[in-house]
């Protein structure tokens, strides 16, 4: 299971804290016990050279221990602080004992031996159950009278353990709480951090396809919460316009699909209401069909840009002839142009080859050509250049007819844009389509589409794009059948 953020965050912090405190604590026992032993040792020490001194001053060689004159009752009260204190000889005789015990001091032999040699010894050892630090020290020091005597100093080591013990349990009680209270406070902090997320989640959360204009103000108090709120709110922003685009799409569409389907009903209806002459039924399918084949051609329009708008639109790239494929294009329009006398001249070099899709590249040249020819005057004239630029190749389709305004310029590209239809010369509207498309498919090829104004009179469109895409779809080509003659 997955822990919560603020759980980890506390927990996290509480361990560091004990780790840290347990290590302290530790160090501290270790540093206060030796600092309780050297006491304690000094101490012995001190007590055995002073007794040894008072014990050995008799000239005869007889000893007797200097001491306080206590009774029983008060030597048991300060029975952590007495010092116990005996003499054995060499052989391990007990020679004489101070008057606080009543038995003999344990005796360590090995010790008892090394400090007949003239050494200090520091033992352990356990007596009447209380343990007990002895110190073997050699009385040979006063003189050869004593050469045969070991003074034994000893000392509880009651009081050092119990204070060791209470600093223990004082220690790990400090630790264990401060562990607690750093968890507390890591809790409540890490609630103070992961709020403005809570908050965030449940505000992006709400937000549905109908309330996409509603934006995170979550109290985001600190840089990072800020930034992630600032991009959240970009990107829905983003989402937001590019779910409005697709609405207006989608309802132009329906709305552009509407109108021949309309035409369409009413026209069979109203030859079927009775029995009618052949040629009559001739005009009326005639109509039919210049409608099925508008719906026809929108179909394919919307398909392609809904194509690539999914990004499905895969260029199938070919080493292409491109003034041949103008040529085609060309020769294609020129039959459409007879009524009105526009004549559609192309210049450029002798051969240029580029990596297109072939019947793409036709359908942006269909699109844009068509539309020169549809917005000339009678007996206008429509010029496409196509020419190598640097890496790129540059296609331009310049006509006479009534250009476009600096109102109309930006929004050319648009879908289902359409300037006046009264001035396009009579000619039946398109859908706003065209445009759309060209630069859908300028773009798949990597390059870009732009409008201006013709010098003198007119409209003039550029295509730029690289010779070879940099980008290559091998084994795509979706749309490689939707050229203009499959929609015409
Ligand atoms: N050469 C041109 N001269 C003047 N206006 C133009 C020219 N080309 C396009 N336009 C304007 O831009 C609009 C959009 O053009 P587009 O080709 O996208 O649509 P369409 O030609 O109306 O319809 P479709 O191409 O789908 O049949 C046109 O309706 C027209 O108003
Ligand atoms: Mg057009």
């Amino acid at each position: 299971m997955r822990r919560s953020l603020r759980f980890r965050l506390a927990v996290r912090m509480a361990l560091a804290m004990t780790a840290a405190l347990a290590t302290m604590s530790i160090v501290g026992l270790v540093w206060a016990r030796n600092f309780l032993d050297r006491e304690l040792n000094a101490n012995l020490l001190n007590v055995a050279s002073i007794q040894a001194s008072a014990l050995t001053e008799q000239p005869s060689g007889a000893m007797e221990f200097h001491e306080w004159d206590l009774t029983p009752e008060e030597a048991a009260q300060v029975r952590e602080l007495n010092r116990y204190a005996q003499v054995w000889d060499a052989g391990g005789e007990s020679l004489l004992r101070t008057q606080y015990i009543t038995r003999d001091l344990p005796l360590d032999t090995a010790a008892l031996r090394t400090a007949a040699g003239m050494q200090l010894v520091m033992t352990e050892q356990t007596f009447q159950g209380m343990p007990i630090r002895s110190l073997y020290y050699p009385l040979e020091r006063m003189g050869h009278l004593h050469a045969q005597h070991v003074l034994q100093v000893a000392a509880p080591l009651t009081g050092r353990n119990e204070m060791l013990r209470q600093l223990v349990w004082l220690l790990a009680g400090i630790t264990v709480l401060s562990g607690a209270a750093t968890f507390l406070g890591g809790w409540w902090l890490a609630l103070r951090v992961v709020k403005p997320v809570h908050e965030i989640t449940d505000q992006a959360e709400s937000i549905r396809a109908g309330t996409l204009d509603h934006r995170i103000v979550a109290d985001a108090d600190s840089q990072e919460y800020e930034s992630l709120v600032r991009v959240l709110n970009s990107m829905l922003e983003r989402l937001a316009s590019s779910f409005e685009t697709q609405r207006r799409f989608t309802a132009d569409a329906s709305h552009e699909l509407r109108s021949p389907l309309t035409v369409l009903k009413g026209e069979i209806e109203l030859a079927l209401r009775r029995d009618r002459e052949k040629a009559e039924y001739r005009r009326v399918l005639e109509s039919n069909l210049q409608e099925v084949n508008r719906l026809t051609r929108l179909a394919q329009d919307l398909l392609t840009l809904a194509r690539s708008d999914a990004g499905v639109m895969q260029p199938r790239f070919q080493s292409t002839d491109m003034i041949a494929l103008a040529n085609t294009v060309l020769r294609r329009l020129n039959g459409r142009t007879d009524e009105r006398r526009v004549s559609i001249t192309l210049e450029g070099p002798e051969e240029l080859t580029a990596l297109v899709d072939p019947g793409l590249f036709e359908q942006l040249l269909w699109n844009l050509v068509d539309n020169a020819v549809k917005f000339s005057p009678h007996d206008g004239s429509v010029q496409v250049r196509i020419r190598q630029d640097g890496e790129g190749l540059r296609l331009q389709v310049a006509d006479q007819g009534p250009g476009l305004g600096p109102d109309e310029l930006p929004h050319v590209f648009d879908r289902f844009y359409r300037v006046d239809l009264a001035r396009t010369s009579g000619e039946q509207g398109g859908t706003g389509l065209g445009l759309a498309i060209v630069r859908a498919i300028a773009e798949a090829h990597g390059g870009s589409v732009s409008a201006g104004q013709n010098s003198d009179r007119g409209a003039l469109f550029t295509v730029a794009m690289p010779l070879v895409p940099g980008a290559q779809h091998p084994g795509g080509g979706t749309v490689a059948d939707s050229g203009p003659m499959a929609a015409l």
